[in-house]
């Protein structure tokens, strides 16, 4: 692997192309056309951490060169969650510098995601939090379990979303439900995402949740495949909102100057509420 450290924990990510063989962090199998995708850290509810990312973006690298990949369907390993949020052990040793470099770098690859002209479907079970909302929200459809829980509850760490939350779920939900969402950092369940637009169906099971996905994959399969990278153009242009990223960047950045920051990720690594000051 050629990873270089930033401080301490944050990689460069440009330095940093890995071979699906290479991957620790995410499965890769590829069936029909299809390339199932799985975030494999189940014992931490799949939180991303930057290795996990490092491998997000090389895998999206081949999925562009490769002929052979039609689609991809991203996913969690386990019943339990889809991804718990970018890795917390992380987080809390960030600060502001490093903290711009962390959310950029992060923005960058979920743009990757975005501008796949590729169909890339996430399914999402049991949590979906943070990084891994943002994440699903990066994919160009969301196919949810019954017992999908989305949220973005960064507040609870005195942070924001980093890798474009703030923007995309304004875009998908409005911007009333997303400031509800993100200041509250309240958990919704799959039916009222559906209803708020931030999923496109559910299905009782993961299996099942992997079946539709794979039943839209399969009508996409028949079309014009230079027209589907165009609608994908398209539909991003309509939501092209540089400076939204790059404010967002920042006030990341800006939290993790804060006790607040501190506060909030030591104590859930602590395991135990925070006290915050607002200083
Ligand atoms: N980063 C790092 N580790 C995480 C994590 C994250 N985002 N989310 C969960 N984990 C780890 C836990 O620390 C725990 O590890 P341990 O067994 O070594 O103690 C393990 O995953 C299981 O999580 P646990 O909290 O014990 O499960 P739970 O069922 O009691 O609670 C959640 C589930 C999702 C409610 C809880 O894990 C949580 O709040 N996670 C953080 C969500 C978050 O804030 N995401 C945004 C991050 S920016």
């Amino acid at each position: 692997m050629n990873l270089a450290f930033l401080e301490g924990k944050v990689y460069l990510f440009e330095l940093c192309y890995l071979t699906m063989s290479e991957f620790v962090n995410i499965l890769t199998e590829e069936r029909q056309g299809i390339l199932y995708l799985t975030i494999n850290r189940e014992d931490k509810l799949n939180a991303m951490n930057l290795a996990t990312l490092a491998e997000l973006r090389s895998v999206f690298d081949q999925v562009m060169d490769n002929k052979a990949i039609k689609a991809v369907i991203l996913t969690g390993a386990g019943e339990k969650a889809f991804v718990a949020g970018a890795d917390i052990t992380e987080i809390a040793s960030l600060n502001e510098v490093n903290a711009r470099k962390f959310a950029e770098s992060g923005q960058e690859i979920f743009a990757m995601i975005e501008n796949c002209h590729k169909p890339v479907i996430a399914v999402t079970n049991g949590y979906t939090l943070g990084g891994g909302c943002e994440l699903a929200m990066a994919c160009h459809m969301r196919i949810a379990t019954a017992n999908a829980k989305f949220g973005q509850p960064e507040v609870n760490l005195g942070i924001i979303p980093g890798y474009g939350g703030t923007q995309r779920l304004t875009l998908l939900v409005g911007r009333g439900k997303a400031n509800e969402l993100m200041m509250t950092g309240d958990m919704i369940g799959a039916e009222e995402a559906k209803s708020l637009g931030l999923v496109n169906h559910v299905f009782p099971t993961k299996q099942e949740a992997i079946s539709g996905a794979e039943a839209i994959i399969e009508k996409i399969m028949g079309k014009a495949p230079l027209a589907i990278g165009m609608v994908v153009d398209c539909v991003n242009a309509v939501f092209l909102e540089e400076n939204g990223y790059q404010t967002e960047a920042n006030s990341f950045a800006r939290c993790v100057k804060s006790g607040d920051y501190k506060e909030g990720t030591s104590a859930f690594l602590e395991k135990r509420k925070p006290v915050f000051r607002g200083e």
